[in-house]
């Protein structure tokens, strides 16, 4: 055995420790030959030939599930079933739930085609913002006919722009980046909305529409896979390569999910922490965020993995809080904007040090029924509209839904009153303060909150509108 074989080995083996009883050979899904330093790495799509062998395993890996019987859980549909049954979204699971459920169907693609050292690619939707070619064959098993955009329609750059990207990865709170412990205990819908996930992540959903992305069935358009991975790309950066740090809350650790089949159709359960260490040791991506030119990792492995395991504290303390519980309804092709009394000397700290948060929390806010906008927010700019650009210093944030009415039946969760489901939503408006402040231009004694909605493409928006119940504006430590 070579020397480079032997560290690996060890390292391999104080990995596993880490895994408990799981050996990582298991984690990688029958990559036997893939020591650490080797693990496959995940690649932009758009880089890739059509006829290149990670885009050749994926149609085959596609057009394999599609072909077995539904009494498989590998299944195409019976996957998607996974994802309409148990997506946890709008809290801290999001992430690492959607981490588990992209690397078991990784590991299903190798299974099926025998290709032992398949990557999923991902959609970077900052560089490349329309869905990418290769999806577009409509002789292919990666194309899907319900899609709701075109292949030369774009992402807005308000959702997946560098500088927006750049902004969410400069977020400093776990909760506010990945979303934060759920309401009420309600795991499927949206409670308690990060940055990440509200922008970004809902928007490309709403925007692509139809009866499949827009849908908790949305892994049947094969784009699904590659726009989470895109997703936990950018988690990896956050977390790894900048050194942010999850939360070290026990109750995100050790949660579980037994949701998932492994590439022999063996139902697996688990653990939040785990999830953590996988892009460590078991696959890499080519860089993905604004700037990043290599997966830089400052420190060692084993720094590393004790920084991960470690996490650190996420939970706001409120230094003060100031709200409004009125409820406020804006309408498309209008804005509305909801005044909160402050005192203004209160978020004066937030201009040092990044411990120190102003946070908006939009909450109670009727999911609508008709979903064809997303809402841009600005302070102490009432007059905005859809036409004022996000470089504006008083923009603060976009967020968009994502829901699905008919998997809110099958969790039985209708309500006997017909009322709606309540999202909420965190934004860090930080470094609006600052900008303003900069400007000269902080607010006196109030805080104007102007929700403007803004239409997707090809959507009909006319008489659509939202109802926002509460707004919070504080100051908040971690
Ligand atoms: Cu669980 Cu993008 O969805």
């Amino acid at each position: 055995m070579n020397p480079v074989d032997l560290l690996t080995r060890r390292e391999f083996v104080k990995g596993a420790s880490a895994f408990g009883a799981i050996s990582l050979i298991a984690w990688s899904g029958g990559c036997e030959s893939c020591n650490i330093q080797n693990r496959p790495t995940r690649r932009n799509i758009s880089n890739l030939a059509a006829n290149d062998p990670v885009i050749q395993t994926y149609k085959a890996a596609v057009a394999a599930m599609k072909g077995l019987p539904s009494s498989d859980p590998r299944n195409w549909t019976q996957q998607a079933n996974i994802h309409f049954n148990h997506c946890t979204h709008g809290n801290w699971f999001f992430l690492p739930w959607h981490r588990y459920y992209l690397l078991y169907f990784e590991r299903i693609c190798r299974k099926l085609t025998g290709d032992n050292n398949f990557a999923l690619p991902y959609w970077n939707w900052t560089t490349h913002p329309a869905v990418p070619d290769v999806f577009w064959d409509t002789t292919s098993p990666l194309y899907d006919p319900n899609r709701g955009v075109t292949q030369a329609d774009q992402a807005d750059p308000s959702w997946v722009g560098a500088p927006v990207i750049q902004s969410i990865l400069n977020e400093p709170n776990f909760n506010i980046f990945a979303s934060g412990p759920p309401v009420g205990g309600q795991l499927h819908f949206a409670t308690n909305t990060g940055i990440l996930e509200g922008n970004p992540h809902n928007n490309i959903h709403g925007w692509m529409d139809s009866t499949d992305m827009g849908t908790f069935m949305s892994p049947l358009d094969p784009v699904f896979w590659t726009h989470h991975n895109m997703l936990d790309c950018l988690w990896v950066d956050w977390n790894i390569n900048l050194g942010n740090a999850n939360t070290n809350d026990p109750a995100w650790a050790n949660q579980q999910f037994s949701d998932f089949f492994d590439e022999n159709g063996n139902s697996v359960t688990i653990t939040v922490i785990d999830s953590i260490l996988l892009p460590l040791f078991v696959y890499q991506f080519e860089p993905c965020a604004p700037g990043e030119t290599a997966q830089a990792q400052r420190r060692s492995k084993s720094e590393l993995e004790k920084f991960l395991r470690a996490g650190a504290p996420s939970k706001f303390e409120y230094v003060k809080r100031f709200e409004l519980a009125q409820a406020l309804t804006v309408e498309v092709g209008k804005s509305a904007t909801g005044s909160i009394k402050i005192e203004p000397e209160a978020f004066r700290s937030v201009l040092e040090g990044n411990k120190n948060l102003a946070v908006l929390t939009v909450s109670d806010v009727e999911i609508p029924v008709k979903r064809d906008y997303f809402v841009r927010v600005f302070l102490n700019k009432p007059d905005a509209s859809a036409e004022t650009s996000i470089e504006d210093p008083h923009y603060a944030g976009s967020f968009a839904f994502f829901f699905d009415e008919a998997a809110m039946k099958a969790h039985g969760m209708e309500s006997a009153t017909g009322e709606r489901p309540k999202a909420g939503y965190l934004i860090d408006f930080t470094p609006t303060f600052r900008k303003l402040n900069q400007a000269g231009s902080l607010p006196s004694g109030q805080l104007d909150v102007s929700f403007v909605p803004v239409g997707y493409q090809h959507r009909e928006t006319a008489g659509q509108s939202l109802t926002v119940g509460r707004i919070e504006a504080a100051l908040a430590r971690f």
